[in-house]
């Protein structure tokens, strides 16, 4: 039930999608072409990430997740490989590792942006270690320099990151594979979808094979490589496609909301944004407070509880992976990452879509007032 004290009669959804009658127009003309699956939509949305990401090769997913995967059987990662990521992330960066075969070693993070820590990469380097996959959490990339100074292949994981930049440089085309995801919530979202984009031709040739059992002229065909099923259909490129447009006005959007958040926030003892470096472009996907318990008044937990009550949704991004069932059971060795662990149960992202309007944004921040003043006694 609604609390009293709520300003909206409608629950206010945490990441609705932004598609407006373009989308709607595109998917029509879709259907009507007699092409569903992989086609001109999906080459076109190629040539178009590639182009607005500054890199040589794009390559269309059905998933993110495909993305990480794929680029990481292609760069030959396999049983007996360790992989180092962050525990701070979609467990999709770890699941990958496992599914091709190799462990996933997670590396602590920053106390700061909660993204991958490179001093605690460069620790948990062995023999073992064929590849680091960092995340670019919420849409600020991780420091990129000291992992590419560690010599070994780097895989981005940038479902977050597809407007940033790292020290005036596109996220896209730095490290030997990134991994973008096109999924409903994110800055480009299809419903499902990913892309990777790379300079490397050979890599994203062998991606290409192994996205789709390789077809051949007429009835014959041929396979070279056991294949996976992972391509994207011309019906979510084509709305991938209008997404990729509006990018740019989209991202206005979000850093009017992200305005309105700081300065709001700034006023809330106990509630913390991640911090974000000035000298990247953050994609602002994720409007990330930590809630400290005892200048807040409540845990996180609590105020996810309270603001849901007020009709606000959130969400958290995200539970340490080395900690959830699946890796506590089969990697009982875990290390402890005491800045994961603790920021786990910290943090909170709030509402921020394009599709949200200005006033949205305040109803979420009244509601934010209401709670912690009742939370703090205030
Ligand atoms: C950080 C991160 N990595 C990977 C993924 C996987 O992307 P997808 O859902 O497109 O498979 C997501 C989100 O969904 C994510 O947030």
């Amino acid at each position: 039930m609604p609390r009293l004290s709520s300003t909206r009669s409608t629950f206010l959804s945490f990441q609705p999608p932004a598609i407006g009658e373009e989308e709607i127009a595109a998917v029509a003309e879709t259907l009507r072409s007699g092409w569903l699956t992989s086609g001109p939509n999906a080459e076109e949305l190629e040539r178009r990430f590639a182009e607005y990401v500054g890199a040589r090769h794009a390559v269309a997913l059905a998933s993110g997740t495909a993305a990480l995967h794929l680029s990481l059987v292609a760069a030959g990662i396999g049983p007996g490989d360790e992989v180092i990521t962050t525990p701070i992330t979609w467990p999709a960066s770890a699941n990958v590792v496992v599914h091709a075969g190799a462990r996933p070693v997670f590396a602590d993070v920053r106390e700061s942006d909660l993204n991958i820590d490179p001093d605690a990469v460069a620790a948990a380097v062995t023999p073992r270690t064929k590849a680091i996959l960092p995340v670019h959490l919420a849409g600020q990339p991780c420091d990129l320099d000291p992992l590419h100074a560690l010599g070994l292949p780097v895989i981005e994981d940038a479902a977050h990151a597809t407007e940033s930049t790292y020290r005036g440089r596109k996220i896209g085309a730095l490290s030997l594979a990134t991994c973008f995801s096109l999924y409903a919530t994110k800055n480009v979202a299809a419903g499902e979808g990913g892309m990777v984009t790379t300079d490397d031709g050979e890599l994203a040739a062998a991606i290409r094979n192994l996205r789709l059992m390789r077809r051949g002229e007429g009835s014959l065909y041929d396979v070279t490589v056991a294949g996976f099923k992972a391509n994207l259909s011309d019906v979510l490129a084509a709305v991938a496609l209008c997404q990729l447009e509006k990018v740019e006005e989209h991202a206005e959007i979000r850093r009017r909301h992200v305005a309105a958040y700081d300065a709001a926030v700034a006023e809330l003892p106990g509630l913390e944004p991640l911090v974000r470096d000035p000298r990247d472009v953050h994609a602002l996907h994720l409007y990330v407070v930590r809630v400290k318990a005892a200048e807040a008044g409540a845990d996180r937990d609590d105020y996810q509880r309270a603001l849901r009550e007020e009709l606000i949704g959130t969400s958290i991004h995200f539970l340490p992976v080395h900690r959830l069932t699946y890796y506590r059971e089969r990697y009982p060795d875990q290390p402890s990452l005491p800045v994961a662990e603790r920021a786990g149960a910290e943090v909170l992202s709030l509402p921020l879509s394009p599709a949200h309007s200005a006033a949205d944004v305040e109803d979420a921040i009244d509601a934010l007032r209401r709670v912690h003043a009742r939370f703090t006694g205030r």
